[in-house]
């Protein structure tokens, strides 16, 4: 079972060292702590908690509370909010309940009842998330692929790493913004009612939930938000657009990856600035060496080659070295996938991914330890 992750919000100590005594169990763990104040909200987001327990003296419980309480709405999000105090009474548990305050407790309860109602009220809460179709907040990593060239894999390595994730029970987010040629759907045998665009022009403009019901839920759980059906249709989507998406989708989904195709469009620009990390998609040929140093130049001048990390695909017997690329970038390669293209076509061709195809075979196992690279570097921060 995940942890329970709690915050404590309270603005004298003894209140605070009052609930963290209470929490014995092994299953709850206190990620931070908070005053009352205006930063409060942001600052509790940005420890990503399962329950918040607010502890307070009962003589400083008043409406500005409770309101101050309602306008985190952290229920919104997937997170329960509790109330410690020294003397509850059945007023003070009705309105609370009015804010949305899922339990009242009291300081003196024992620690073992408080963690057992903790680990309940953490149960209902995310019962009343699936009820309500809403995802859990949760800290992601964006993965953008950029291929140096036409045709380097890029959306072979985007399709295989999203579905190996996927198989591992990670909750991840497939963006196809290649815009002008997006094939990801053909990658994963997908045939999207909707895409990129019916949510670039919908009037209401681009939510989570408007991404949810636009997207396409692949065999493996992996979420694909498609592009254009037609090069054409590609001019809907602008780098507002995609800049909108990206700020919705990051609290609900653990890997966003990113189909950048082989282009620098503005909307490609924009979605390399909200990347955590740019994934350069390789070859060991000439012309890959020349687009890398290109790619290298235009990041540099984004102030974003620090999130690089090279990834050397279609690995082959050559006069060019890997050696010859990290020195270009002046790092090591992060990753290199053998080359197979009978594995590589056959799966595609049948509509697979070929880590699904071909678990076996050497480029699936390349391509399965870079996402375990990945997964790695997510969990150690
Ligand atoms: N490791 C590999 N070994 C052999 N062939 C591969 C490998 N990776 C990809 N390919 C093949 O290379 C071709 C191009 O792959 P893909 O469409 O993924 O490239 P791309 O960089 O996304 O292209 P585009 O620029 O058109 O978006 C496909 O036929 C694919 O099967
Ligand atoms: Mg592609």
């Amino acid at each position: 079972m995940d942890r329970i992750n709690i915050v404590i919000l309270a603005d004298e100590t003894e209140y605070r060292v009052a609930v963290k005594n209470k929490i014995k169990d092994g299953s709850l763990a206190i990620v931070g702590y908070s005053d009352f104040d205006e930063n409060s909200r942001l600052k509790i987001e940005g420890y990503f908690p399962d329950v918040v327990v607010c502890a307070v003296n009962s003589s400083t419980i008043d409406d500005q509370l409770f309101d101050f309480i309602k306008s985190l709405q952290f229920q919104s999000s997937g997170c329960a909010v509790v109330l410690m105090t020294d003397n509850v009474s059945v007023r003070l548990v009705n309105e609370a309940a009015k804010v949305g305050i899922r339990q009242v407790y009291s300081f003196d309860m024992d620690p073992e009842d408080f963690c057992k109602s903790i680990v309940e009220v953490n149960q209902l809460e995310q019962q009343l998330l699936g009820q309500l179709k809403i995802e859990k907040r949760v800290r992601s990593k964006v993965l953008g692929f950029y291929g140096v060239k036409g045709g380097a894999g890029t959306s072979s390595v985007a399709t295989n790493v999203a579905v190996t994730l996927a198989n591992k029970g990670k909750k991840v987010l497939l963006l196809d913004f290649n815009l002008q040629f997006g094939n990801d759907s053909y990658f994963l045998n997908m045939e999207p009612k909707d895409t990129i665009v019916e949510l670039a022009r919908d009037p209401e403009g681009i939510s989570i939930e408007k991404v949810n019901t636009t997207a396409e839920m692949h065999s493996t759980g992996l979420t694909v938000l498609c592009a254009p059906k037609s090069p054409e249709f590609a001019e809907y989507v602008t780098p507002e657009h995609i800049q909108k998406i990206i700020e919705n989708v990051r609290p609900y989904f653990e890997y966003i990856l990113i189909d950048l195709g082989a282009n620098f469009a503005d909307q490609t620009l924009t979605a390399i600035e909200n990347c955590d990390e740019i994934h350069l998609i390789t070859n060991l040929d000439i012309l890959c060496l020349r687009g890398t140093k290109c790619a290298m130049n235009v990041l540099d001048s984004l102030r974003v080659a620090d999130k690089v990390q090279l990834v050397v695909n279609k690995l082959t017997a050559s006069l060019l070295k890997v050696k010859d690329f990290e020195n270009l970038i002046e790092r090591h390669a992060y990753a290199t996938i053998t080359s197979d293209r009978r594995i590589c076509t056959n799966a595609l061709n049948s509509g697979l991914t070929f880590v699904t195809d071909q678990p076996r075979s050497a480029v699936a196992k390349d391509l399965v330890k870079y996402v375990d690279k990945i997964i790695e570097e997510k969990e150690r921060v």
